[in-house]
């Protein structure tokens, strides 16, 4: 975990935006991988708001992990059109064999999972996301050979 030295100078680089708390994170997410927890103090404090409130923005926010991602991520949509056309069942089976819920990392850190609301391939649902490489029409035993072939 970066410790609030680190973390400082990076929430510090936004306060003369309007609405520096979207900033900040994509910044804190940019360069950590995550937002760390000691963020959140340092955050409320520079911008006066409540811890509670910060840790609702990035509770809110799906992108923004509170630890390290796993050394390969997998974003499932979740989104109407891929559910019409079966993500949940497949979302279901994935996250039953890799063992992990929703943004869970398996324990030796090979994969994250990540919800994700549409990533434009609504056509050729279900659709997801392997370490940023866009895949449509899967289903269970597709995304099994996709993770084989990234070595997952
Ligand atoms: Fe799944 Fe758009 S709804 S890609």
């Amino acid at each position: 975990q970066p410790s609030e030295e680190e973390i400082r100078p990076v929430v510090q680089a936004h306060l003369h935006l309007e609405g520096p708390l979207l900033p900040i994170l994509h910044d804190l997410q940019a360069r950590f991988g995550f937002i760390p927890e000691a963020a959140t103090r340092v955050m409320a404090e520079a911008l006066n708001l409540s811890v509670a409130e910060v840790i609702g923005v990035i509770s809110f926010y799906h992108d923004f992990r509170k630890a390290p991602a796993g050394r390969h991520v997998l974003k499932l949509c979740r989104a109407e059109a891929c559910q019409s056309v079966g993500s949940d069942a497949l979302a279901a089976s994935l996250l039953g064999k890799l063992g992990v819920d929703w943004h869970g990392t398996t324990p030796d850190g090979r994969i994250t999972v990540e919800p994700v609301y549409c990533l434009g391939l609504c056509a050729c649902g279900p659709a997801l996301m392997l370490d940023g490489v866009g895949h449509g029409r899967v289903d269970a035993p597709g995304a099994i050979a996709i993770l084989e072939e990234a070595g997952v």
